[in-house]
């Protein structure tokens, strides 16, 4: 073995919109640890999006393709905006978002939902509901009504048009990603809330059929519960802090994790893991990407909160990296630039000093670097 076979290695997509500016401070962030803590990584930058496509006819040329195909994680900015309009549907639907976590199979997205108490006042909801958030809503992401078919719009022969998709779950689908949040549980608090709509649908009838046995065959020992989405939508809000791991369907997860970002501060801070299935050398294709797409009417002015594209990056530490202190000092330097008034403009309270992009990277390199010397690392 070389050394290179050794090192992990990382593609840097920023794409689009405010994807490229929070991308860079994750680039800074990794060039950190590979500089300070010898974590070993390869990072591979390549583009995604209009700029590819103006220049080659793609949104995801070949470099691109071949960067994310060598990668064990993908470190992703954000995709869409205005701009879409300038690149036809059909060139857009070829390299998405979409198209790529069913490429590389990531079933299993990981969205953690932790309430910081420094930022009580950019959030809407009450500090005393707040106390003590901290779950991961783990959702579906390669099946359900997102991929189904039949799909499309036709025309009736009155004339009228009539727009269908298809909601759908196979037993493995279902049993894969509770597995995830499972086996997710049982390094936590060991609570599995399993959320559905089996009052109304039969794929969520299975769902909550296969959950209930794969619960009772391997993971009787982790609590399990069921909410219909629409108690779950309500629960986020009264009381979030009864959750440990939620797992859900695709579109159900998509719903509930804009929700839930609200209990977090913001938007912005939110990171994501995307994980696809364990190979024969125990290894696992991952995409870190931040919840928060790509903001097209704040991209390019340098003002984005670079801080849940820093957190994904945390994940990816901890999840393809196995480094779980390296995680844990990044993650509390994050806490420690908060707690010491560092914020852009999503997170400021009316009258602080607003930080761009680049300055919020810095708060979190100089907490990083005060950290360390402190904990002799
Ligand atoms: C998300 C986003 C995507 C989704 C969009 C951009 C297709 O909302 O990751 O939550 O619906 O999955
Ligand atoms: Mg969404």
């Amino acid at each position: 073995m070389n050394s290179r076979s050794n090192m992990v290695k990382v593609a840097l997509v920023g794409g689009e919109g405010i994807g490229p500016e929070v991308t860079a401070q994750s680039q800074r962030i990794l060039g950190w640890f590979i500089a300070k803590r010898g974590v070993a990584m390869a990072l591979r930058k390549a583009e995604y999006g209009l700029i590819p496509y103006l220049a080659t006819g793609r949104v995801l040329p070949q470099d691109t393709v071949e960067a994310m195909d060598e990668a064990d994680a993908i470190v992703w900015g954000a995709t869409g905006g205005p701009e879409t309009k300038e690149v036809p549907a059909s060139a857009r639907k070829a390299g998405s978002l979409l198209s790529l976590r069913r490429k590389y199979d990531l079933y299993a997205n990981l969205r953690p939902i932790v309430a910081n108490p420094a930022l009580g006042d950019s959030t809407p909801l009450k500090a005393e509901v707040l106390q003590g958030v901290d779950f991961v809503i783990v959702r579906e992401l390669t099946s359900g009504i997102y991929f189904g078919e039949p799909r499309g719009i036709e025309t009736l022969a009155d004339g009228q048009r009539r727009g269908f998709n298809t909601e759908q779950y196979t037993t493995e689908q279902i049993r894969r990603v509770a597995r995830a949040a499972f086996e997710l549980a049982r390094t936590r608090k060991n609570k599995v809330c399993s959320v559905d709509k089996a009052n109304v649908l039969e794929t969520s009838v299975l769902w909550r059929e296969e959950v209930i046995a794969l619960h009772r065959e391997e993971f009787a020992d982790v609590e399990l519960n069921h909410l219909y989405v629409d108690n779950a939508a309500m629960q986020i809000v009264r009381e979030p802090r009864q959750f440990d791991v939620m797992v859900t369907s695709n579109i159900f997860g998509d719903i509930l994790s804009d929700c839930a970002a609200m209990a977090s501060g913001s938007l912005g801070m939110l990171p994501s893991a995307s994980l696809g299935p364990v190979d024969q050398f125990a290894r696992r294709k991952a995409l870190y990407e931040p919840v928060h797409g790509s903001a097209p009417d704040i991209a390019g002015k340098g003002i984005a909160n670079p801080l849940g594209s820093i957190l994904s990056v945390a994940m990816m530490l901890r999840l393809t990296m196995n480094r779980r202190k390296d995680a844990d000092l990044l993650e509390r330097a994050v806490d420690s630039a908060l707690t010491a008034g560092a914020r852009t403009a999503d997170i400021a309270e009316p009258g602080a000093r607003k930080l761009s992009t680049a300055e919020m990277g810095d708060a979190v390199l100089s907490a990083l670097d005060r950290m360390a010397a402190e904990e002799g690392l």
